[in-house]
């Protein structure tokens, strides 16, 4: 891919020239000079001291970008400097619309007396120096992304100053974690034409010795025409300067201690104003330290989710940035460019807010991500011992779910259909799998998270305690032979498959219902500090970037989306409750969850997410608790923590002596 570099700023700093000598002095390079683009009205209208309206430039910059698309539509490598002003951020979004990848921004600055006793030797040209005001007051300065280049300097090293700075960077981005999921995220990149490093640590003891060479050498993505990558391996000081400044370096690694003893050995190697971008799952308040770390040096972190799996990353994933606005700005292109699309075409990317809300985020979505998977379990394991069903049989009767009841669509279900399909020697892999389920702490932190928010997220907390239990498997295996009431289990009729996919839609919906507010209270005033980083999470865009790439894909994401969009968003999670549609589901598929717990009950068929979802909808419908009402009377009979009245809305607190006449 082409790498352009414009070169901006007030008349009078040189642009023209620097890109002349740019030219000269580098190989396979073009070189548009924008001041060939105006019209005669706007030449006219600049010669007679009269400064340019946006209007007049929208033309002026669209056929500059033009010329742009043009010059980079050949394959292969090489450089186009473009010499333009582009004094506003909306100019230079303009000139770089779709070339976002590509396009580098130097901006030329130095002394006003300077810029103008310039401007009042330049012979010939149609610019009135007397425009020089309103151009210094028309110019927006551009955030970090840019490099700014003092023009005091001589030619020769401001043009040197470009050269080691951007041009002869052999790489754009890099990558460093070279296991399942950063090779994919790093093939993905490639592929998109982007030159990149990558890095991989040596051990001799796990022999990683030239994993990233090796996958230089395996894929063909990596040593494309239009992207020639590079590997380093346990060489992080010659990986980072191999990157483009400011470098953008994204680590996948396992989180917790590996990504800071990454950064740690990263950081000396680094500059102000360079990005890293932890794509794992790390835990957000680990995130916004290493922020604050980090940023003490002028280097930013963008805690980043990143869902899809190996799959996802590889093809596109989707994407949940979050961190200082102005870094996400700069790795955003490179971010969507890998990420999975909308059914609008748009990259399921987008900037989660400050702080550690790209990772608080990612972990929400992990949390659902257990209680659907839990939900999927629970299903097939009611199709299996009440319906007695095999798995061929299981996985037919969930693929009709999907052609029936489009809510029941997601990837998840998707997946679970081909596992109960796929077979080693005549026999269902599923039916060999030791039955304790694993997880790597999501889940934990999103029921945590839940607990410190005071959200009621049973059904993700319900999926964390069955997988616990799951994992105590030879305690299971004793107990069931000790503990077991004889005739424990009911038998009778086992429900009809339309019931099932009822109460499966509905506890679908309750669990997203219970992450959306889970959402909704981090963003509140009322949360606790600890979530003081996590701030203005946009449902509705959330919900739009899960719609593609994530594991938590659905059907119920695409329906969700636009109600949650409503209203400008005001209603957070709440407008899932106002919806008429979710409303009409809400009552009519009650009974068919009725049903299905019962059953699970009586038959003692484990289904905890099931019965949470029912008890959450009962509890949520139900305007007058009782119970609710005895604990308070409880805490003040043995605390005096007090209690208010029904008949009182002023706050006050009441307190009785129980225990007396
Ligand atoms: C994703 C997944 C991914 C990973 C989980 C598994 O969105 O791509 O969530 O992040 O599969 O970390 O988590 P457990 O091991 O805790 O189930």
């Amino acid at each position: 891919m082409k790498l352009i570099i414009v070169l901006m700023g007030v008349c009078g700093t040189g642009k023209s020239a620097v890109a002349q000598r740019l030219k000269e002095q580098m190989k396979e390079c073009d070189y548009i000079e924008a001041d060939e683009y105006h019209s005669d009205k706007n030449k006219e209208k600049m010669s007679n001291g009269k400064s340019l309206t946006d209007d007049d430039r929208h033309d002026w910059l669209l056929s500059i970008r033009d010329a742009m698309v043009k010059s980079c539509a050949s394959e292969g490598q090489g450089y186009l400097v473009v010499a333009c002003s582009a004094l506003r951020e909306s100019y230079r979004a303009k000139l770089s619309e779709g070339l976002e990848l590509q396009c580098r921004f130097v901006h030329l600055k130095g002394p006003k007396e300077l810029i103008k006793a310039r401007l009042e030797s330049r012979n010939k040209h149609f610019m009135n120096p007397s425009l020089l005001e309103s151009q210094i007051e028309t110019l927006e300065e551009p955030a970090t992304a840019a490099l700014t280049i003092d023009v005091e300097r001589s030619l020769d090293a401001i043009c040197e100053l470009i050269q080691s700075s951007l041009m002869q960077k052999s790489s754009w981005f890099g990558v460093c974690g070279m296991g399942v999921m950063g090779t994919s995220l790093a093939r993905n990149l490639a592929s998109k034409g982007v030159p990149i490093s990558l890095y991989n640590r040596v051990n001799q003891e796990t022999n990683e010795i030239d994993v990233a060479h090796r996958l230089l050498e395996k894929f063909p993505c990596f040593s494309s025409s239009s992207s020639k990558c590079s590997a380093f391996d346990g060489d992080l000081e010659r990986f980072v300067s191999s990157l483009q400044v400011p470098r953008k370096i994204l680590i996948m690694a396992t989180a917790g201690r590996v990504v800071d003893v990454i950064i740690s050995s990263v950081l000396p190697h680094l500059e102000r104003g360079d990005v890293i971008i932890d794509a794992g799952n790390s835990h957000f308040i680990d995130t916004e330290r290493r922020q604050k770390e980090l940023w003490d040096k002028g280097v930013h972190l963008v805690g980043c989710g990143v869902s899809g799996g190996e799959e996802g990353a590889l093809k596109g994933p989707a994407i949940m940035p979050g961190g200082q606005r102005d870094a996400v700005a700069i790795v955003k292109p490179y971010l969507e460019a890998i990420a999975s699309r909308d059914r609008d075409g748009k990259p399921c990317c987008a900037f989660m807010g400050e702080g550690g809300s790209g990772h608080f985020v990612k972990t929400v979505h992990n949390g659902m991500e257990y209680a659907e998977m839990q939900l999927l379990g629970e299903v097939y394991n009611y199709l299996k011992v009440v319906h007695r069903l095999d798995n061929e049989a299981i996985a037919t009767c969930l693929e009709g779910w999907q052609d029936t009841q489009p809510l029941s669509r997601s990837y998840l279900m998707e997946i679970t259909v081909k596992i109960l399909r796929k077979q080693e020697a005549g026999e269902c892999v599923i039916d060999s799998i030791l039955d304790k389920s694993g997880n790597k702490g999501t889940g934990n932190w999103t029921a945590v998270a839940a607990c410190e928010l005071g959200q009621p997220t049973t059904m993700v907390a319900s999926s964390l305690f069955a997988r616990y239990l799951s994992s105590q498997k030879d305690q299971r295996v004793r107990c069931e032979s000790s503990l077991l009431p004889e005739n424990n289990a009911t038998e009778g009729t086992p429900l009809p498959m339309e019931t099932l996919c009822e109460a499966y839609i509905l506890a679908k919906v309750t669990n997203h219902l219970q992450g959306m507010q889970l959402l909704d209270e981090a963003n509140s005033p009322r949360a606790p500090e600890k979530y003081s980083g996590v701030k203005s999470l946009d449902l509705a865009e959330i919900c739009r970037v899960w719609t593609a790439g994530c594991i938590l894909r659905s059907e119920l994401l695409q329906v969700m989306r636009p109600i949650l969009l409503q209203d400008d968003g005001k209603a957070g999670a709440a407008a899932l409750l106002d919806d008429p549609e979710l409303q009409h589901l809400l009552k009519t598929c009650r009974a068919a969850l009725k049903h299905f717990v019962a059953s699970c009950i009586v038959r003692d068929v484990a289904a905890p997410c099931f019965s949470e979802a029912l008890q959450f909808l009962v509890g949520l419908t139900t305007g007058r608790s009782a119970s609710s009402a005895l604990i308070q009377a409880q805490r003040d009979f043995f605390g005096s923590h007090g209690y208010q009245r029904l008949s009182d809305d002023t706050g006050t607190v009441y307190h009785t002596l129980w225990d007396k006449d």
